[in-house]
C-alpha cells in the first residue's frame, strides 16, 4: 500500500507492471465513463437539438437551459471520475499579500462549509477569465473541477484545435456547448475568437449566468520540445527565461480580455498557479501525470495545488483604451468588438504586465518545489476532497433527470 502511495513520485516508463486492479480499474473506467458521455450526448441531440427548431423565445430558452445543464453534467462527471477512480484532493490556496490578493473580508467568505466541515463552495468571481500554468493535459480536468466548487461548470467555456470539432461524441458535444474551435492561424481565429466572445458576454450579461472562460497563456505544456523555444524567445528579446513555466503568450489573452470586458462590467481575471507533487525541479508533467496514468492506472497525484489571485478587469488589468467598443447599447451594430488592431504601446504594457504575472508563478512554483507548499503558510490551504457533494449528483453526471422527466412527458403525451 506505502508503495503504491508513492508510485506518482516515479517517472511513468518506471513504473512496475499494472496489476490486476488497476486493469480493472481501466476498464470501469473506460466503460462508465464513454457511457456518460453516450448519455448526455444522446441527451443533447435526442431532446435538446429537436428543441432547437422550434422558432418561439421560450423554447429557445429552454434550449440553453439544457445545454448548461448537459455541460454541468460533463463538469459533475469529471468531479466523480476522479472520486470513483483516482481519488485526489485540491489544495487550494488565495493570495493575501501581492498582486491579485484577495482582502481580509473576502477571505472571510471565500469558503463555504457546511455543518460537518465539508467545502462546499468557493465564492470566486462568476463572470470570470480564469487563467493558469500549464504542465499536463489533467490540468483542464482539475480546472473545470474547481468551477464544480464555484458554482460556474455549466458555464464553462475553452478553446480547442478545429480539428477536434468532428470528434465523435466528444467532438459534437463540444459543438453544443459552443466551446471555441480556433484553425490555429491568428489572422482568421482573432475575428473569430472575438466575436464568439463578445456574444458569450453579451449573453451572460444580459441572461445574468456565470462565465467561465478557461485560457492557458503558455499555449502549451512545458515539456523538452517546449522548453528550449521558450529559452530561444527570451534570449531575443534579451530577458530572462522562466524556470517552470514558459514565457506566456499574451495576444490571444489580451484579446480575449478585450473582447469580453465591454460586454461584461463585472469581468474579472482568475490567475491559478497549479502544482503537483512528484514532478521534481526542471522535470516535466507528462512524464509523472498523463490522463491514461491517472485515470486508467490509478496513480493520481495525492493533492493538486492551486493559488488563486484575482483581479477586476476594468481597474487592474492594463487591457488599454476599450472605449470604442464597448459602446454595446448603439441601435446599429456596427461596432461589434476588438476588430481593429490594437495599438503597440497597449500590446506592449499588457505583455509586460503579463510576464511579471508570471514570473511571480514561477517563484511560487520555486517555493513549491522547496517547501510542498505554494504559501509560505501552510495553515492557509483549504483542503478539499474531490468528490461530489450529494450522492444524488451522480445521476446528473449522467444527465439522467431531464431525459428522464422528457420521456415521461413523451409517454404521456403518446398515451393520450
Ligand atoms: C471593478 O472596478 C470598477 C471600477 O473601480 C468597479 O466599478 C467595479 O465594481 C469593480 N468590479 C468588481 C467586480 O468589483
Ligand atoms: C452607428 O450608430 C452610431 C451612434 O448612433 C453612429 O455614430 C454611427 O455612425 C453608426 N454607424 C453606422 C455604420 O451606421
Amino acid at each position: 500500500m506505502g508503495e503504491i502511495s508513492q508510485l506518482h513520485a516515479l517517472p511513468i516508463v518506471q513504473r512496475p507492471p499494472k496489476t490486476w486492479t488497476q486493469t480493472i480499474n481501466t476498464i470501469l473506467f473506460c466503460v462508465v465513463f464513454n457511457i456518460a458521455c453516450l448519455m448526455i450526448n444522446g441527451f443533447q441531440f435526442t431532446v435538446l437539438l429537436p428543441l432547437r427548431l422550434v422558432p418561439l423565445s421560450l423554447v429557445k430558452h429552454l434550449y440553453d437551459e439544457g445545454i448548461r445543464y448537459s455541460k454541468g453534467s460533463f463538469g459533475t462527471l469529471l468531479v466523480l471520475m476522479s472520486q470513483w477512480f483516482a481519488p485526489t484532493n485540491l489544495v487550494v490556496s488565495f493570495e493575501t499579500e501581492g498582486p491579485g490578493r484577495f482582502t481580509e473580508e473576502e477571505i472571510q467568505q471565500l469558503v463555504v462549509k457546511d455543518a460537518a466541515g465539508r467545502v462546499v463552495s468557493l465564492n470566486l468571481p462568476r463572470k470570470a477569465v480564469m487563467i493558469a500554468n500549464h504542465q499536463v493535459y489533467a490540468d483542464w480536468w482539475y480546472a473545470w473541477c474547481l468551477t464544480y466548487f464555484m458554482g460556474t461548470h455549466r458555464d464553462v467555456f475553452i478553446v480547442l484545435k478545429k480539428s477536434l470539432k468532428w470528434v465523435p461524441i466528444v467532438g459534437w458535444g463540444m459543438q453544443f456547448y459552443n466551446f471555441i474551435f480556433l484553425a490555429r492561424s491568428w489572422a482568421s481565429d482573432r475575428i473569430y475568437l472575438s466575436n464568439r466572445l463578445s456574444w458569450l458576454g453579451r449573453t451572460a450579461e444580459k441572461e445574468d449566468i456565470p462565465l467561465t472562460f478557461i485560457l492557458y497563456p503558455e499555449g502549451t505544456l512545458v515539456s523538452k520540445d517546449t522548453r528550449p523555444v521558450s529559452k530561444r524567445f527570451a534570449d531575443k528579446m534579451g530577458i530572462p527565461d522562466m524556470m517552470h513555466t514558459l514565457l506566456p503568450r499574451s495576444t490571444g489573452l489580451h484579446y480575449s480580455l478585450r473582447s469580453l470586458a465591454p460586454k461584461l462590467p463585472t469581468l474579472e481575471l482568475i490567475d491559478i498557479t497549479m502544482a503537483y507533487p512528484g514532478i521534481p525541479p526542471f522535470g516535466y508533467g507528462q512524464a509523472y501525470y498523463t490522463l491514461r496514468s491517472i485515470f486508467c492506472d490509478r496513480v493520481p497525484p495525492p493533492t493538486v495545488h492551486m493559488h488563486i489571485r484575482k483581479f477586476n478587469v476594468s481597474k487592474e488589468v492594463p487591457i488599454g483604451d476599450i472605449s470604442s467598443t464597448s459602446s454595446e447599447t448603439l441601435p446599429n451594430k456596427s461596432s461589434k468588438s476588438v476588430e481593429v488592431e490594437i495599438p503597440d504601446i497597449e500590446k506592449d504594457k499588457f505583455d509586460v504586465w503579463l510576464r511579471d504575472l508570471w514570473r511571480e508563478k514561477d517563484q511560487r512554483m520555486s517555493l513549491f518545489l522547496a517547501t510542498s507548499s505554494l504559501v509560505e503558510d501552510p495553515k492557509r490551504e483549504v483542503k478539499i476532497p474531490l468528490a461530489l457533494r450529494r450522492k444524488r449528483e451522480v445521476l446528473d453526471a449522467f444527465a439522467f433527470f431531464i431525459p428522464a422527466f422528457i420521456g415521461w412527458v413523451y409517454s404521456h403525451l403518446w398515451a393520450h
